[in-house]
């Protein structure tokens, strides 16, 4: 974790011989893709839907093939960041349980990298998710409740 916070906070120092003037300037367009956002799945998403992304049956869906990964990147965004709860479907099986939410666990930055590190293992292919689209989530919607699989149709449309 101490790695994430070197990388985000600082300029690149020690062993590092390349002059700062033609560092890449850090933004929220590149930050991104500075930190790891596999490791970030290993320390904080595993546990419950596995190295795999097959999750366990009856208990954590998965996230390979699932598509509620490969929808509209608002709806991954606001799972991640108010949490879920409640009946859901997920590759023809329901699911009934809760999953924790992430705001102010993980910056902006690591749950767009976390985001579109699933979008792209285990053989998803969506679209990269971009730290401004957490930022304007945070604004639409502040701390709300956790979300209902039935909430997030009604507000983002079917997956
Ligand atoms: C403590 C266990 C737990 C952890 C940790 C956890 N989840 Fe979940 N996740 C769940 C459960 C349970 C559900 C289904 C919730 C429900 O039934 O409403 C879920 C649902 C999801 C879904 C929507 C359904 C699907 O399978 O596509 C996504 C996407 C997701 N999680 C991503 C993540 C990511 C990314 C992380 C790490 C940043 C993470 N989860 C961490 C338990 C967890």
């Amino acid at each position: 974790m101490g790695y994430y916070a070197w990388q985000i906070g600082k300029p690149m120092q020690g062993g590092d011989s390349r002059s700062v003037a033609i560092q890449p300037a850090i933004n929220s367009e590149n930050v991104a893709t500075l930190i790891d956002g596999g490791a970030i799945y290993s320390i904080q998403c595993s546990a419950c839907h596995q190295a795999t992304g097959q999750g366990i049956p009856g208990a954590f869906p998965p996230l390979a093939g699932s598509e509620w990964v490969l929808a509209d990147s608002a709806i991954l965004v606001s799972i991640l960041q108010d949490g879920l709860q409640g009946p859901i479907v997920v590759a023809g099986n329901t699911y009934n349980g809760v999953m924790p939410y992430f705001r102010g666990k993980l910056s902006s930055a690591e749950i767009a990298a976390v985001l579109t590190y699933i979008r792209s293992e285990w053989g998803n292919n969506a679209d990269r998710i971009d730290p401004i689209m957490v930022d304007e989530h945070k604004t639409r919607f502040g701390e709300r409740v956790p979300w209902t699989s039935d909430e997030l149709i009604a507000e983002f449309g079917k997956p």
